[in-house]
């Protein structure tokens, strides 16, 4: 008998062998892109930390949605990045809103592809907070209302999934009993469950126009250090109806996303945020790192670690890739 007898090296001998035994893949059926939309015509505004990332009025917007439907991803999620802001964020819930043109532009022309809303305050508040301010608290209870507004506005201009992302308490609860009371009982909802208040979002924040005016999201969002308390979010998101949950951000809360995908028997979402897709091509734009590897190690990374779905602003060129093999 010759030593070792295991030898792991026999099932990585070639690509064929190593695709044979291969556990997880990322598809492009996994993916979901963000897109951010504006008013005006014509245009195309870059976003500086985010190279290849744009504001877009409609119309640019739908010509970049014909690129993403021919990549073959399923599925966008909306952000809006309105003309005007106020206390009260009116810009989110109104029926001619950026978001709910963007929408029923978007569905007119590409009937099948799947449009996800974000469902928040932030873009359109003056304060820039994800929800109402009196004597500068952000107040739980009179800002879910408002949420649910938000999310039958956009179920009613044919959004396909609301997701939403300000993390109040109770959000899942009154946005459900609001779809179903106005007919989109069908309507999913894919909750930002476990969403930490991260330094990764800054990039995003320049995208959106939408960083705090004053103070953090520390009050709303949750703790960098805390693991347990992702449970119990996730466990009452789901007890209020969320039928998608989701851990954001992703790299530095990989931990989460299996502890979650363990726990739930439920599909869950991963957010590679903007800070994390900023430090992979600045460090491409410098020759230091092979983005194309770097970003396909990572996506399957997260789907190693439990995420089934992955939104990403990789995902035009992760499908690109994918699909030259
Ligand atoms: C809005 C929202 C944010 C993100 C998604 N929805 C920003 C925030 O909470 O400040 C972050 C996305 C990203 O960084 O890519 N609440
Ligand atoms: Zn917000």
């Amino acid at each position: 008998m010759s030593f070792p007898i295991t030898r792991f090296r026999r099932l990585r001998a070639s690509d064929g062998i190593r695709g044979l035994v291969r556990e997880n893949r990322i598809h492009s059926a996994d993916l979901i892109y963000p897109l951010f939309a504006t008013y005006g015509q014509g245009i195309k505004r870059p976003v500086g930390a985010m190279p290849g990332v744009y504001n877009f009025s409609i119309d640019m917007l739908l010509e970049e949605i014909k690129e993403v439907v021919e990549l073959g991803i399923p599925a966008v999620i909306l952000f809006g990045v309105p003309e005007i802001k106020d206390a009260s964020g009116s810009g989110a819930y109104a029926e001619e809103g950026i978001v709910q043109q963007a929408v029923r532009a978007i569905k007119r022309s590409y009937p099948d592809l799947l449009v996800v809303t974000d469902v928040c305050l932030c873009e359109y508040t003056d304060h820039g907070h994800c929800g109402i301010i009196q004597n500068g608290r952000i107040l739980n209870d009179p800002t879910l209302e408002l949420l649910a507004r938000t999310a039958v506005s956009h179920a009613r201009a044919g959004a396909d999934i609301v997701a939403p992302s300000d993390m109040m308490d109770g959000r899942v609860a009154a946005i459900r009993r609001s779809l179903d009371d106005s007919g989109y009982c069908h309507i999913p909802i894919m909750a930002y469950s476990a969403k930490y208040a991260s330094a990764y979002y800054g990039p995003f924040r320049e995208a959106a126009g939408s960083a705090p005016q004053f103070g953090d999201r520390k009050t709303y969002q949750m703790d960098p250090a805390n693991a347990l308390e992702a449970i119990r979010e996730t466990a009452l998101d789901i007890e209020e109806g969320a039928d998608i949950v989701m851990v954001k951000p992703a790299l530095a809360y990989m931990d989460i996303i299996r502890r979650v995908k363990d726990e739930f028997p439920y599909p869950l979402a991963a957010y590679n945020v903007s800070g994390e897709y900023s430090m992979v091509k600045a460090a491409a734009e410098k020759g230091w790192i092979d983005e194309k590897k770097i970003v396909l190690e990572t996506l399957t990374g997260l789907k190693r670690a439990g995420a089934d779905i992955i939104i990403t602003y990789h995902a035009k060129d992760a499908a690109r890739w994918l699909k030259e093999g």
